[in-house]
């Protein structure tokens, strides 16, 4: 099939690749001209693990094509996916302005009897995919002299809603082999071709669950929101067991083997961040407030995250004596999760702009995300070569991402070359009873202090 990807970041261009890898033929549309320049000319642009290898085979088997211009993108494309992004806006709704915008642009390039699928695949409030329809039939009617009414529009054009699921740092395994493909559709004709187009991904049997449009728009924001609200659910359950003695560890084992519960998505931290979870939580409780419901739980999930970053800044104060004034800091980990290079919302930023705001100094690693996290902080933070590097002369060592580097370290060498030895760890790496035995002063989350 021939397919258009419009917007290359980390959906559109895991998702083109992937097409691309199922032998259909695939071109890629950005606005950012530099990015599709160095895509062409064969670099990859994000760090996400197993990636390289499929778009530098399908870039050379001519399957996978970029550009910066729509009209060539959509030109034979039978299947057009918006992979554009939906940020909050300035009252915490995602922000449609570069759907809205590419959709307005497609009604001006769209063809009378050349049908093609519209696919939402970005993150988007219900009834966005009514707004899109609405977007393309403006401009398409006031170019062309046989206009089309929201009911005959079938004719040139059906829109989709097919939310993505894909998990940053697993995203071409998720991609490849789904759990599930979401498809929002009232069109038979439109459910084919979708149908043709996920069967590849589908042969182990996971599901295609065709719904209308609204009802797969909520789901990629129920399934967000219920992941958020189970990551803050343990942070509290972590909190409390600080105070009450108890291990989260041994919590968390005891109530994810219950298959009710299941034991994924259970472990505390210093909260959620990333560009998909923030936003999204906040988006649905706006959209909950414009539909006059105060969605309650959600507000608390937002709050115990915003908590829970303080919580864990506030072990580091604690130790200090709430003076970090003329400390110094290792950070190991600077995007939100390991396996990505991505540090939208990332927890470490707020760790770190608590630190150089209270007169501290940090020395950063990490494995991925560094050239992004310079382009903000410059040389207001140092940036180290290794992780080992980054320990020297540190009054504490605190660990923001869990990339599996860290977590069998060798602990003399961070003994040795950090000024003080205590750790404060944000993703519960090691093992509490050893880092007794060792000597250090260890906080994690949840568990015992040392
Ligand atoms: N990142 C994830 O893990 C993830 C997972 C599931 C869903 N989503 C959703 O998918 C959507 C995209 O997310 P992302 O992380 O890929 O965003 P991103 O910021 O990485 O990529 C968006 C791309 O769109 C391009 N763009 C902007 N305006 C454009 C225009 N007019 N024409 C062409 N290109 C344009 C940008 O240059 C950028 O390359 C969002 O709605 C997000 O919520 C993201």
């Amino acid at each position: 099939m021939k397919i258009a990807v419009v917007g290359t970041g980390y959906v559109g261009l895991v998702s083109g690749t992937c097409f691309a890898e199922t032998g259909n033929n695939v071109v890629c549309v950005d606005i950012d001209q530099a990015k599709v320049e160095k895509l062409r000319s064969g670099q990859i642009t994000i760090y996400e693990p197993g990636l390289e290898k499929l778009f530098e085979r399908n870039l050379k088997e001519g399957r996978l094509h970029f550009t910066t211009s729509l009209a060539e993108g959509i030109k034979d494309a039978q299947i057009i996916f918006l992979a554009l992004p939906t940020p909050p806006g300035e009252d915490g709704s995602a922000d449609l302005k570069y759907i809205l915008g590419v959709a307005a642009d497609l009604g001006k390039l769209l063809q009378p009897d050349d049908f093609k699928v519209i696919v939402d695949k970005s993150t988007v409030p219900v009834g966005t995919a009514d707004k899109v329809r609405a977007a393309i039939l403006k401009t398409f009617n006031a170019l062309n002299p046989k206009p089309c009414s929201l009911n005959d529009f079938e004719v040139c054009f059906e829109i989709v809603s097919n939310p993505e699921f894909l998990r940053e740092g697993a995203a071409v395994e998720d991609f490849l082999k789904p759990d599930r493909v979401v498809i929002g559709t009232r069109s038979e004709k439109a459910r084919k071709v979708m149908q043709q187009l996920y069967e590849p991904f589908v042969r182990n049997g996971n599901p295609i669950i065709f719904m209308d449009e609204r009802s797969a728009e909520l789901t990629k924001y129920a399934a967000n929101s219920f992941l958020a609200t189970k990551i803050s659910f343990m942070n509290e359950i972590a909190v409390l067991c600080e105070k009450l003695g108890a291990d989260v560890d041994m919590v968390r084992r005891g109530i994810g083997t219950d298959f009710r519960i299941g034991k994924h998505f259970l472990y505390p931290g210093i909260g959620y961040g990333g560009s998909c979870f923030p936003k999204d939580v906040q988006a649905l409780s706006k959209s909950s407030i414009d539909a006059s419901y105060d969605f309650k739980i959600l507000n608390a999930v937002m709050e115990v995250n915003r908590l829970q970053k303080q919580f864990f800044i506030g072990k580091i104060e604690q130790h200090h004596s709430s003076d970090l004034n003329g400390k110094h800091f290792a950070v190991w980990g600077l995007a939100f999760k390991p396996n990505t290079d991505d540090i939208r919302e990332a927890p470490a930023l707020e760790v770190i702009d608590h630190l150089l705001a209270k007169g501290a100094s940090v020395s950063a690693f990490d494995p991925e995300a560094m050239g992004h996290v310079k382009s903000i902080y410059g040389n207001r933070i140092q940036f180290a070569s290794s992780q080992y590097e980054a320990l020297s002369g540190a009054d504490a060592l605190i660990i923001c991402t869990e990339w599996n580097e860290f977590r069998t370290p060798d602990f003399n060498r961070i003994a040795s070359q950090l000024k003080a030895k205590v750790i404060f760890d944000g993703r519960n790496l090691y093992d509490v009873a050893v880092m007794e035995e060792l000597g250090f002063h260890y906080e994690s989350v949840g568990r015992r202090i040392v």
